[in-house]
């Protein structure tokens, strides 16, 4: 057992940070985590502050020298807002970090990686690369060690921003957030203000009072279109014409304005009843030649810019003929779908949300696409013989599952199909290659490639091509 102590000091290199999120050294005691947002490379004096599930744990109590790899973060609520902690890690080091984290999940699974797992193909831009936004009001604001310093005087009762890590009743106040365009930062600002003027009372999640819940943006990186989405816990129309008032008059970027109403108790924000103030109630973006009309709640890939990049991965892995039949497993709202479709004979889109599938029709309707079709249901279920009889056996399919990954029917009835290429693009190369290790009778791995959408954070996308094999499954 590491023989650390509560309370003792320790000078100390940061040696890496770990698949978990945590920087770590390695000391002749043992392994010590480092909170405090830690670079690799850093000299640093640390205090060991306790011990959780075997693990001792220090915070930072100098930074006696900077590691290389250490930048200055842009965000002054940097290590507060769970926003991005990884601002102030150089770009080319985060991506290490998310090669490192594809390889190590491989490498569990004992899978062999051919050519082994590249450096993730890097975004264009750093920061404002959100299209989507979720923030939330809050009645008890976390005030950051820079806002208590300042001795000036602070409400406490009243926050509009994103959550503290872990705490869901704690709201830190952003008055500025790289992530989205700036637009966003004009509505916030702006709606603040007018919260506080009236009187507008935040959410709050132990007396469940309040008028304010959440503040959803939808800011599409290739039009000028901005929605807002107002969640509030009822119905106020005397209220909402204030604010619809308002974001005319001040922030006439603004393009529609949707009031949903949520009085339930869940901090999601998902709502009850929906109803359009202003505009179309919708926005448009676009993602290769395909435009995509996106409502409040409509799953879109948060990063147009890299969507697409990840698209062409997958289109390459794919490398289709015009005579190829497609099966474009969890379809969405049909981009990966549309996407594919001028290099194919037909595509078939399969997806659980009636919703999305719906969109997925309007968007192939409204980009002239003939060749698609598709099918709501739960894969697991839908993915028989029923559905190869009616559309034919897929001559490549390209699956996008969500975080959890493959259903074990799913995995099995892919490889009594065995299609010629199957195209894995994952959110998680955990679930990615477990799959893929239970795939491995009927496929072989051919190669991996992963994408960075989401520049500061630890999420990276992988692509996967796996080429059936010829023996009996
Ligand atoms: C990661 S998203 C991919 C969407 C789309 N490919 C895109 O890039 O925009 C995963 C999708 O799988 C759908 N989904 C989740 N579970 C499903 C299931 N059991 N059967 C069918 N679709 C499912 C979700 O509704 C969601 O649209």
């Amino acid at each position: 057992m590491p023989a650390f102590r509560i309370g003792n000091e320790h000078t100390l290199t940061v040696d890496q940070i770990e698949p978990q999120g945590l920087a770590s050294a390695r000391l002749p005691e043992g392994t010590l985590y480092i909170h405090g947002g830690a670079v690799p490379g850093d000299t640093l004096r640390v205090r060991v502050a306790r011990k959780s599930r075997r693990m001792f744990e220090a915070e930072i109590l100098e930074v006696v020298e900077k590691s290389p790899l250490r930048v200055d973060p842009r965000c002054r609520y940097f290590g507060h807002c769970g926003g991005c902690k990884r601002q102030n890690l150089l770009y080319s080091a985060q991506l290490d970090l998310k090669r490192q984290a594809v390889e190590d999940a491989f490498a569990r699974h004992r899978i062999e990686v051919p050519g082994g797992v590249p450096t993730p193909l890097a975004a264009a831009r750093l920061y404002e690369y959100r299209n989507k936004m979720e923030f939330s009001f809050g009645a008890r604001r976390w005030l950051t060690d820079w806002e208590i310093a300042s001795g000036e005087p602070m409400r406490k009762d009243f926050a509009l921003g994103l959550h503290l890590p872990l705490h869901f009743d704690r709201v830190v106040d952003l008055h500025e957030c790289h992530l989205p365009p700036p637009p966003a930062q004009a509505v916030v600002n702006g709606l603040r203000a007018l919260a506080l003027e009236h009187g507008y009372a935040p959410w709050n999640t132990k007396t469940h009072e309040g008028y304010l819940r959440h503040l959803g943006l939808r800011l599409p990186a290739r039009t000028s279109d901005v929605l807002v989405n107002l969640v509030t816990s009822s119905h106020d129309p005397q209220r909402i014409d204030t604010i619809a008032a308002f974001l005319r008059r001040d922030v006439p970027a603004v393009t529609t304005f949707v009031n949903t109403i949520h009085s339930g108790l869940a901090q999601v924000a998902i709502g009850q009843s929906q109803s359009v103030v202003f505009g179309s109630g919708s926005v448009v973006d676009r993602i290769g030649p395909h435009e995509f009309r996106i409502g409040p709640s409509s799953f879109f890939q948060t990063n147009t810019e890299q969507a697409e990049r990840l698209y062409e991965l997958a289109l390459e892995f794919a490398d289709l003929t015009q005579d190829d039949l497609v099966y474009d497993l969890f379809s969405g709202v049909g981009t990966i779908t549309l996407f594919v479709s001028g290099h194919a004979k037909r595509v078939l889109g399969l997806e659980l949300d009636a919703e999305a599938v719906h969109h997925a029709r309007q968007n192939a309707d409204r980009n002239g696409v003939t060749n698609v079709a598709f099918e709501s249901g739960d894969i697991a279920e839908k993915l028989n013989h029923d559905l190869v009889r009616k559309y034919g056996e897929p001559d490549v399919v390209i699956v996008d599952p969500p975080r959890a990954g493959l259903h074990p029917k799913v995995v099995q009835s892919l490889g009594a199909m065995r299609p010629r290429r199957l195209v894995y693009v994952s959110c998680n190369p955990e679930s990615q290659a477990k799959d893929i290790a239970a795939l491995a009778p009927a496929f072989t791995l051919a190669r991996v490639a992963p994408v960075d959408l989401f520049p500061h954070t630890d999420h990276v996308e992988n692509v996967a091509l796996l080429l059936a094999k010829t023996v009996p499954f």
